[in-house]
Parts: C-alpha cells; structure tokens; sequence
C-alpha cells in the first residue's frame, strides 16, 4: 500500500498503514487529529501542528511521520545512538538515527518496528501478523 498524505496548512502527516502496529498513540493523544471513525481520519488542521508532530515522534512503528509547511521548520531527528529495544515475543522496537538496509534497498529512520518472528507480510518491519500482536496487553 502506498503511503497516505494528509495536507494541512501548517503540518503534512504521512501514514504508511502497512507499518502500522495499532499502538495507538495517535488516537489516544489527539482524537480530534487521528480518529480512525473518521473519512478522512486524519486532520491535520484540527490540532496545534507542533502538538501533532510531538505526537507522530511518539509513533513507535514509523507508520507516521510529519513535515512542516515551512521548509525552515527543523526535520525529525532521531536521537544517536540509536536504541533497540527487545522483549520476548514483540518486536525489535528500533528508535533514534539509523539506516534499515533490507533486498537492496536502504531506508533512513528515526522510529520502527522490526519483525523477529518471521509472520509478516511487509519484511523488514513487524505488521502485527504474528503472535506479537501480544505486546499491547502488556504496554511498557
Ligand atoms: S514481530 Fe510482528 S509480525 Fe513478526
């Protein structure tokens, strides 16, 4: 599936759906941006755009991400070193500045969740297929 744009005056989110993992952060923080009952269910013009990209920062998948109106506005930077995070039965939970090389092709990231079970279908990222689809009844 293609990436989604959703335009608004002051903030761009993007969301890949293949990437998400449904932890919800979005939905939870700012239901009047990201309410997913909604046509179109994200609205970037409903919500403060720093506010969102805060939020999006919070999207642990990389399913999300934002850019600024203003092309002066500072990128998302992810924090060095990067972090991996790991726990039995979830996914390998990756944050901070890193390059996912995967068949070829390079992928600069600042948030992702990496499979470890073998279940998806959207290598090299977890698509909440497989028996991590646990994690989320035990938050951290
Ligand atoms: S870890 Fe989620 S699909 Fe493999």
């Amino acid at each position: 599936m293609a990436v989604k744009e959703y335009y608004g005056n002051d903030i761009t989110v993007r969301f890949d759906l293949d990437r998400c993992i449904h932890a919800a952060v979005c939905v939870r923080t700012i239901p009047e941006v990201f309410d997913t009952k909604r046509r179109p269910w994200v609205l970037p013009d409903a919500g403060e755009a720093d506010q969102i990209a805060t939020v999006i920062r919070r999207c642990p998948s990389g399913a999300l991400h934002y850019e600024y109106t203003d092309p002066a506005a500072p990128l998302e930077q992810g924090h060095l070193p990067a972090t991996v995070r790991t726990a039995d039965g979830e996914p390998l939970w990756v944050e901070g500045s890193v390059l996912i090389a995967h068949d070829g092709i390079e992928l600069r990231e600042t948030r992702a969740t990496l499979c470890r079970c073998g279940s998806t279908g959207n290598q090299p990222f977890c698509d909440a297929s497989g028996p991590c689809t646990e994690w989320r009844h035990h938050p951290h």
